[in-house]
């Protein structure tokens, strides 16, 4: 039914709008959020107001303004967890006032990171049962912490065993694989250790094995090798490096960078040897917040015994009574993600991980054969040899006007974030794109994502040359000009000491 309605005359209203004033005035306390003086005009940018805002308007302002992020669901490019269930989220918003280094406060909250460290180690086949070794853990922001705090102790190691004899301490390296993540870049020059590199081929993405024990001199304080690299997901063979070092009797240790794989590889792969089963490997970082399936920041680094972790790194602290051993390079840190860990561990245990993890397996594969069949070469490795990660490029680029950047920008129309990145050096600056299989990526978000490559490979061979070069130099003004490149302060630009500096290699995003 439509009503006919009577439009007032002036006089039988009390004010009409356009006699208001348009001078703001004091926001009283029935203004809605979109009527106060704050909704017309800028949020503060650079220095912090001098008056306060109504708490709701401050929700409402910055909730619209993180509505122009992407959506973490259809972030491809990310390993970090970004499904949790409501119980999970309630636990660890319960947990969010509480600073986990506040033991005395929150002993269960220490007792509940023992308990995931003791877990986390007996899946990585710690030796717990020897006499001679006794593993110990931590839990850290991730796995680049871990990842700091694992070659500190290498070092210290290998400076106690150098001293002992009488040598030079001066000179210590590190050897790993160029396509590392750029925490060990950071790690080594922080903590002044050279950077020994085995560089990938046009063929081969993981350190060739042979090459790594090549390297390996008097000075060398470890090998760092990567269950599942940031590029490809691929697993380097740890056990080849693991053997060739017992054969050549060298006293080189491992670090098992398992950030990724550490939590798949058990469950899809379980034969695999990487971890403690091999004699040297003395260390192991994962990321709780990638196949860990928290919430980012959380991270673990595992030692095989006290020998590895030398006691001049660990400090006693006396926190408010409670004495606790810690080696960790922040202090305070919410306790959240610590608690977030252990209800996924006890919430799913090994049989709902395996699930999940097959899952995406399976789901990766599937991927990979359809992406095959568009025309895509597939870089990755399938069936569980490596992370359920695509990794792909344009297999006929002759033949088209446009590579993988574009494609990407191209996908970015509907929402998807599929990165494309240029290879580790050596790589004949080779561009591929990568999918991240996380746990919510289902089959049918996984067909969605297919339909759309589609359309955007239909869309971008229908542009001639000339239109898809107005796109690029589109594409290109508008990553310069966003807001994302703002950020970079000039002083610091075109750095030539990392490995993108020096080789133009980008940085995978984690
Ligand atoms: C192999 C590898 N190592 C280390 C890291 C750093 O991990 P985090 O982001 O947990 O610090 C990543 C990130 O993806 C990674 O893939």
């Amino acid at each position: 039914m439509v009503h006919l309605a009577q439009v007032h005359r002036d006089s039988s209203v009390d004010q009409r709008l356009d006699s208001l004033s348009l001078e703001s005035e004091e926001d009283g306390p029935y203004s809605s959020v979109y009527g106060t003086r704050f909704a017309a005009e800028q949020l503060p940018l650079t220095e912090m107001p001098e008056r306060e805002m109504p708490r709701e308007v401050a929700y409402r302002m910055i909730k619209d303004e993180l509505s122009l992020d992407g959506n973490p669901i259809l972030n491809l490019a990310s390993f970090v967890t970004t499904y949790m269930e409501e119980e999970a989220e309630k636990l660890m918003a319960e947990s969010l006032s509480k600073n986990f280094i506040d033991y005395e406060e929150y002993p269960q909250t220490a007792e509940i990171q023992n308990r995931c460290v003791n877990m986390i180690a007996r899946l990585f086949n710690a030796p717990t049962d020897s006499t001679n070794d006794h593993p110990m853990g931590t839990s850290t922001v991730g796995s680049s912490e871990a990842i700091m705090l694992g070659s500190l102790a290498l070092k210290r190691r290998w400076q106690h065993k150098r001293k002992a004899a009488g040598q030079d301490t001066s000179r210590p390296n590190i050897i790993m694989n160029s396509a590392v993540q750029v925490c060990w870049e950071k790690a080594a020059r922080y903590f002044d250790i050279e950077e020994r590199y085995v560089y990938c081929t046009d063929e081969r993405y993981v350190i060739d094995p042979q090459q790594a024990v090549d390297l390996v001199d008097e000075n060398t304080i470890g090998i760092c090798a990567i269950l599942g690299t940031t590029y490809t997901g691929e697993y380097e063979d740890i056990k080849a490096i693991n053997d060739l070092l017992v054969e050549r009797d060298l006293d080189c240790p491992i670090h098992v960078d398992a950030a990724s794989g550490g939590f798949v590889a058990p469950f899809v792969a379980p034969s695999l040897e990487w971890d403690f089963r091999l004699e040297k490997v003395v260390s192991i970082n994962v990321s709780g917040h990638k196949y860990g399936l928290v919430y980012p920041g959380v991270g673990w680094v595992v030692w095989r015994s006290p020998e590895y972790l030398p006691q001049d790194l660990i400090f006693n602290i006396n926190y408010l009574g409670a004495e606790q051993a810690s080696f960790t390079l922040n202090f305070s840190k919410g306790a959240s993600q610590v608690i977030g860990q252990y209800y996924q561990m006890i919430r799913l245990g090994r049989r709902g991980f395996r699930a999940i993890m097959v899952n995406i397996t399976r789901i990766a594969d599937y991927l990979a054969e359809q992406l095959e069949k568009l025309g895509f070469q597939i870089l990755s490795q399938g069936g569980g040899r490596g992370l359920p990660v695509v990794a792909f490029k344009l297999a006929n680029k002759e033949e088209g006007h446009f590579d993988e950047t574009t494609l990407a920008h191209q996908l970015r129309e509907r929402g998807w974030i599929v990165p494309a990145y240029t290879m580790a050096p050596n790589s004949g600056s080779m561009k591929l794109m990568r999918v991240v299989v996380r746990e919510d990526f289902s089959m049918s978000r996984c067909d969605a994502l297919l339909a759309d490559f589609k359309l955007a490979l239909k869309t971008l061979s229908d542009m001639d040359e000339e239109m898809v070069k107005k796109f690029q130099r589109h594409v290109q003004t508008h990553t310069v000009h966003s807001h994302k490149a703002n950020h970079s302060h000039p002083h610091y630009k075109g750095e030539t000491h990392s490995l993108q500096g020096k080789s133009g290699k980008t940085h995978g995003v984690c």
